[in-house]
């Protein structure tokens, strides 16, 4: 990374503002689409009627934005989230009620990351209703920072449930819908840490370089099968995300310490609370709306011109240069082992 120039750690808990971010997204592999305004009609891929999102976690943050600004931009939006009828009812609620004031076509469907049964039903549902699905924003997620040894293994594995197979989950439940039709645009929600590392939070860095990986193969793999995946990499905002969910997991952590853990917790003396750095927001981050407004331009972007990562705010500019390098050794190293057609 450049020297003399700062990155905040919050900044860049996720990755300069949008449309920094498309500028850098051209490095990434494909040219950068210009993300047009969020109010701009999708473009009509020829098969008539309203395109269909599907979105997970839209509860709050990102997610709820998204859902809102694509039913702006004219697509039919399958907002799901958990427990509908439990912990977001509200939240469900919430979403109806701006959907009902903007006369949008939003509809709430019940969808679980973490649970077959509930991901199959979702998307069956979607499908039977509305036919097909064009655009699947994977979009859930959880933050639980702490010094890596110090959290159980349940802990790690319920980051990486969510994170990682909550988004296989989904996919493997819509592509085969995206593949019958010969297309569709797969979002992967990551962050700019999905390619460099703080401590205190390797759980969920290591799921989201997990998820970065993983999309970019999944990229290779349905290119011909007309399906476009893409990698978007928000910087630090703030949503719920770290308030008040990862806080709620952090006062977990700690309460559920048990002897062993709480030993090799003091082993690490004063390191041991600088995990609570990540847990402060930090004042003056950017709208999260411009993030609905990436997704919502790539979406418009035609898929010839869709870029493999799209960062927004926080370290575009490093990512940029990180992406360029990363663009031309994957090349060399995929033509090289014959795989040069799937670029
Ligand atoms: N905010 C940031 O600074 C930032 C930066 C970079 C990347 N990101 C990424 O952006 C995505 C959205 O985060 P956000 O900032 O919008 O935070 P958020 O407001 O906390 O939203 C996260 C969403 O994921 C949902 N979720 C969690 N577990 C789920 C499950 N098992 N099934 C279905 N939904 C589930 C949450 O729902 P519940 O209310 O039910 O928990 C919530 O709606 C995440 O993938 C995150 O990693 C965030």
């Amino acid at each position: 990374m450049p020297t003399g120039r700062h990155i905040q750690r919050r900044t860049v808990l996720g990755g300069a503002v949008a449309a920094g971010a498309v500028a850098a997204a051209g490095a990434g592999g494909a040219a950068g689409g210009r993300p047009a305004a969020a109010a701009d009609r999708p473009e009509t891929r020829g098969h008539g009627g309203r395109e269909v999102a599907l979105i997970t976690g839209t509860s709050s943050g990102f997610g709820h934005l998204t859902a809102l600004t694509l039913a702006r931009g004219g697509l039919r939006v399958f907002a799901s989230m958990r427990d509908t009828r439990g912990a977001n009812a509200a939240a469900a609620r919430r979403l109806r009620g701006a959907v009902a004031k903007q006369d949008l076509d939003v509809h709430v469907v019940d969808i679980d990351v973490r649970d077959d049964d509930s991901v199959d039903r979702g998307v069956d549902r979607v499908l039977r209703r509305a036919g097909r699905i064009d655009v699947l924003v994977n979009n859930a997620g959880v933050f639980y920072p702490a010094i890596l040894e110090t959290q159980t293994v349940e802990d790690v594995r319920a980051v990486f449930e969510t994170n990682v197979f909550g988004h296989l989950r989904v996919n493997r439940a819509v592509l085969p819908a995206m593949r019958a039709r010969g297309e569709g645009l797969v979002v992967q929600t990551t962050t700019s840490l999905g390619r460099f590392v703080f401590p205190f939070m390797g759980a969920y860095v290591g799921t989201k370089w997990a998820m970065e990986a993983m999309a970019e193969a999944s990229r290779y793999e349905l290119r011909r099968l007309g399906v476009d995946v893409v990698i978007v990499e928000p910087g630090a905002y703030n949503t719920d995300f770290v308030d008040p969910n990862g806080v709620r997991y952090y006062d977990r952590y700690l309460r559920g310490l048990d002897r062993g853990n709480a030993r090799r917790r003091a082993a690490y003396g004063d390191l041991a609370r600088r995990a609570e750095e990540h847990l402060v927001e930090e004042p003056g981050l950017p709208d999260p709306q411009e993030v609905a407004d990436a997704i919502a331009g790539l979406v418009r972007t035609p898929s010839a011109e869709r870029p493999v990562r799209l960062p927004v705010a926080g370290a575009a500019d490093f990512l940029g240069e990180v992406h360029t390098v990363h663009a031309e050794f994957q090349r060399t190293v995929m033509e090289s082992a014959g795989y040069g057609d799937l670029l």
